[in-house]
């Protein structure tokens, strides 16, 4: 029998929709990230700058065996939209069009803005579904009024059918990138649609905005994707209307800074079997994300979105000796002067053979935004797809996409994969398995036959 580090079964590709006409992108808070991915997609469509950091624009896929040279760009494996398809539209609380808040972000050199200052200035904030109770921070006149949280439902689901008329667009996708609100957990108005929909003609307090754009978007038939920390799409309620209407979701919190870097270090001393004693994280950062995290009702979000990682990647409970006494702690604090450059400072006390100590120090100074608006990116093309593909448009939550999320959704019960190099292999391998390609395990005994 032959061995292979590309694994015997050969499934069969998956039927996908050719992907024609427009795609239209909707998002939900128009900061910093937002106009930096939407300034980014232009600039590179002007040929004026290159996508780096995104997988769909300038990554690959080995297919086959190491000596069969085969490694096509995502782009040519699988049929992504183009950058040229891409439309957009937005939701803000303030009315600042996407040239006015990519000035006020700070992210981007003005002399790049200025280039592109006829097609941001024409991207205009639709008025918001906004509760100043979910994001105690900043308050905007830019807000939909209604008499009830269905009426104003409703009126976002005006906004969406506008947007694909008016665009011409063929697909939609919606991608939050609002603010983080303010920690809430689950309750029975949360458990089906039936409860849902009650609770939404109640104005129920327990519903934030963020879920009334995932229930419009989802109703119309359209992608979520979260990229914020936020419950949103993390309930039954959405899983049972993504499920119904092949509306994929997927979240939440971009893995951007700190987390990424910890994704990778955390694997590497599992697989070392070095233990860990303690993980000290603090963050300075100066824009208006960082000014929303200063409430703790907001941080609280944020902060557990960051620290499910470690346990989930290290497995305490199978390496008590290594992993059972972690003392993991995650800071956030709101420094004005660094702006959008957050500085992301790690201690970590690891101990090795015969119990010795080190310590590892890690100090990113990373650009936020620069580091999320290619996974924006890569998002919204790949829940495009998954929505034009039979066999992931009507499974609900997008697990492949693991990839991009500090806090990944998964099936009821499973626990999330956090390494980044298993997300990656996940994320790869379904391509594969979508084009009915031989999956990659690396096994690769067949070199030696
Ligand atoms: N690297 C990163 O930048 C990164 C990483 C992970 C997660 N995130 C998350 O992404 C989100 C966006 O980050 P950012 O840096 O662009 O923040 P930002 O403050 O610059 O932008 C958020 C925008 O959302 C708007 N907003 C708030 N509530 C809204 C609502 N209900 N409807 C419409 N608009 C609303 C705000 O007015 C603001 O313009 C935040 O939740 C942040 O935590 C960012």
């Amino acid at each position: 029998m032959s061995t292979s580090d590309a694994a015997q079964q050969q499934p069969s590709a998956a039927s996908i929709t050719p992907h024609s006409g427009k795609l239209g992108i909707m998002i939900p808070g128009m900061g910093a990230v937002a106009t930096t991915f939407v300034a980014g997609v232009e600039a590179v469509r002007k040929g004026i700058a290159h996508p780096i950091g995104s997988l769909t624009q300038m990554g690959t896929v080995r297919l086959g065996k190491r000596t069969d040279g085969r490694s096509p760009k995502v782009t040519e494996f699988v049929p992504l939209a183009t950058l040229d398809d891409l439309v957009f539209t937005g939701w803000d609380i303030f009315e600042d069009n996407m040239y006015d808040a990519a000035t006020h972000a700070g992210v981007l050199d003005q002399r790049l803005l200025d280039q592109l200052k006829p097609f941001l200035s024409s991207v205009k904030p639709r008025a918001a579904v906004f509760d100043h109770n979910y994001v105690k921070k900043i308050d905007g006149p830019n807000v939909k009024k209604g008499k009830s949280k269905m009426d104003l439902a409703e009126q976002l689901r005006a906004d969406i059918r506008d947007f694909r008329k008016t665009s011409g667009a063929s697909r939609l996708v919606t991608m939050w990138c609002g603010s983080t609100e303010s920690y809430i957990e689950a309750t029975a108005a949360h458990q089906s649609v039936k409860a849902f929909e009650k609770a939404l003609h109640e104005s129920d307090e327990m519903i934030a905005p963020s879920m009334i754009y995932a229930y419009a978007s989802l109703m119309e038939g359209v992608p979520f994707a979260n990229g914020a920390p936020n419950l949103t799409v993390d309930l039954p309620v959405m899983l049972e209307l993504s499920r119904k209407n092949d509306a994929p979701i997927c979240g939440k919190d971009f893995k951007t800074g700190q987390t990424l870097m910890k994704t990778v270090l955390a694997p590497a001393f599992k697989a070392r079997l070095l233990g860990l004693s303690g993980w000290y994280s603090t963050n300075i950062l100066g824009n208006r994300d960082g000014e929303v995290l200063d409430d703790p009702g907001s941080f609280k979000t944020k902060e557990e979105s960051k620290l499910g990682v470690l346990e989930h990647i290290l497995q305490p409970a199978l390496y008590p000796d290594l992993y059972g006494n972690i003392f993991h702690k995650v800071r956030i604090n709101y420094y004005p002067p660094r702006g959008d450059n957050k500085e992301g400072w790690d201690n970590i006390d690891i101990f090795g053979w015969l119990g010795y100590p080190m310590q590892i120090k890690v100090d990113f100074l990373c650009r936020d935004s620069i580091l999320a608006a290619p996974i924006v990116l890569d998002l919204v093309l790949f829940v495009d797809l998954a929505q034009r593909c039979s066999e992931l448009k009507g499974i609900g939550i997008q697990e492949w996409l693991s990839f991009y999320f500090k806090s990944p959704m998964t099936a009821p019960g499973l626990y999330p994969e956090h390494d980044l190099f298993i997300q990656l292999m996940k994320l790869k391998n379904t391509l594969r398995h979508l084009k009915g390609e031989e999956l990659i395990t690396h096994l690769g005994l067949e070199y030696y036959d």
